[in-house]
């Protein structure tokens, strides 16, 4: 993993005997007018930024008298303008089913379709081209592996996963737990909200069958050190996946490097459609996946005797792919590979320190795992205010923020909290949505407090 911005030291003051509460609190400042000594980016990087900004056309729009404030990437991002005309274009020209038919609108279909599959393969520096799944999500990834792993795993085997996990990484290791008699043990987070590398290198001793790690947490936006994680997983046999949903619109990926088996993310958070994602998996591992689909596509022979499954990466294909998606994926990686260049992560990095500065100078605002190398998200709540209420009034003032337990329950419990505000960032976002954010808090602040 490459990342912009080196990390600099973690701005939380904590000590051993500091509690969750206490570090919460420490961020919230006595100021009430927000700082604005901190000097953001050159008017060089603005520019890049409104260039980008223009592409992405449902920025552009009005929410009764407000212009749209998105601060809900993270959920979600817009789409640019290229991905939407290649969905259209494939759709108005080439429309037809992959792998399939002797026509002329299928090869090209087909070929449109492959090719993304080689873009991903450069894209996340896989080894091979048969390594990358298209699947529907990260969900759906995650699900594949899952299963597919129930004969590698038996009673008693741990599987071990990061605290910080959103539920599409916890609940298919679950089942994969009641389908096996395996046990599943949380890696716990420590006080200041980091994973807990020493408790994980304990837990590592009971050499678990399987490491489920976030790279990016979905709710905290904190950052893993996958590569060492990876390595130190290895070293006991461990099978290892990672979560990359939140990693995959930000920071530069490589695979090889970050050393794991498995490596999942969705279109829809960086820059494509819903409804496709993608599974890397470590060929010689993803070739003894048991397929979680079965039927078209995936086969090479069938009779009602007995059925021959296909090779990878068909075999764990099964089915009508969503074709439009991964068209519209392919050009979000071209998207991503022309436009996220280390100056634009460092715009993006630029823009969460700030994001976090202006919360924590507001005073009276819980910042919940804030620190200045944090990806894309900022978690906070407002007082004791319900993060649901600020969100709504948030929302009445055209900013878009996401409110709740953000798919990480278990997280949410070890903060003791019944869910928090979230606001992220993607490569559109400028200055400017920050400081329209902070004055709509600023006013729900006057109104509720
Ligand atoms: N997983 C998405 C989020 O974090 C939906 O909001």
């Amino acid at each position: 993993m490459t990342q912009a911005a080196s990390p600099t030291p973690n701005t939380v003051t904590h000590t051993a005997t500091n509690t969750m509460a206490d570090i919460e609190t420490s961020h919230a400042s006595a100021n009430a007018v927000p700082d604005t000594t901190v000097t953001l980016c050159s008017s060089e990087a603005e520019k890049q930024n409104a260039q980008i900004r223009s592409q992405f056309p449902a920025l552009h729009q009005m929410l009764d008298d407000y212009p749209l404030c998105y601060l809900d990437t993270a959920a979600t991002s817009q789409k640019p303008q290229m991905v939407l005309d290649a969905m259209a274009q494939f759709y108005a020209n080439d429309n037809a089913n992959v792998h399939r038919a002797a026509h002329q609108l299928s090869a090209r279909s087909t070929l449109s379709y492959e090719k993304v599959r080689d873009q991903l393969q450069q894209f996340l520096k896989a080894e091979r081209r048969e390594e990358i799944i298209f699947s529907h999500g990260t969900t759906e990834s995650i699900n594949l592996v899952a299963f597919g792993l129930t004969t590698h795993v038996s009673a008693g085997d741990v599987i071990l996963i990061d605290a910080a996990a959103h539920h599409a990484n916890i609940v298919p290791w679950q089942e994969l737990a009641k389908r096996t008699g395996a046990v599943i043990k949380p890696i716990p987070l420590d006080q200041a909200c980091r994973l807990d590398v020493s408790a994980y290198k304990t837990l590592l001793e009971l050499k678990p069958k399987i490491v489920a790690l976030c790279h990016v947490s979905n709710a905290l936006g904190t950052v893993n050190p996958v590569a060492q994680l990876v390595q130190l997983a290895k070293a006991q046999g461990a099978i290892t996946l990672v979560d990359g949903a939140q990693a995959v619109a930000h920071l530069t990926l490589d695979v090889t490097e970050i050393g794991c088996d498995f490596y999942v993310f969705s279109g829809h958070k960086m820059y494509g459609p819903t409804g496709i994602g993608v599974l890397y998996g470590r060929f010689d591992l993803l070739d003894t996946l048991a397929p979680l689909l079965t039927g078209g596509e995936m086969i090479k022979r069938v009779s009602f005797e007995a059925t021959e499954f296909g090779s990878l990466p068909n075999r764990l294909e099964a089915g009508t792919p969503p074709i439009a998606e991964v068209i519209g994926l392919g050009a979000a990686i071209t998207f991503l590979q022309a436009e996220l260049t280390p100056q634009v992560q460092a715009y993006e990095a630029e823009l969460v320190n700030y994001l976090q500065s202006q919360l924590r100078a507001l005073g009276e605002v819980h910042l919940y795992g804030a620190f200045d190398d944090n990806i894309g998200v900022v978690a906070f709540n407002l007082a004791d205010e319900h993060h649901q209420d600020v969100g709504i009034l948030l929302d009445q003032q055209g900013v878009a923020v996401r409110c709740g337990h953000h798919c990480a329950m278990p997280l949410m419990q070890s903060l003791n909290l019944k869910g928090c505000c979230r606001a992220s960032i993607g490569i559109y976002t400028n200055k400017h949505d920050i400081d329209r954010f902070i004055a709509a808090l600023v006013s729900v602040k006057d109104l509720l407090l």
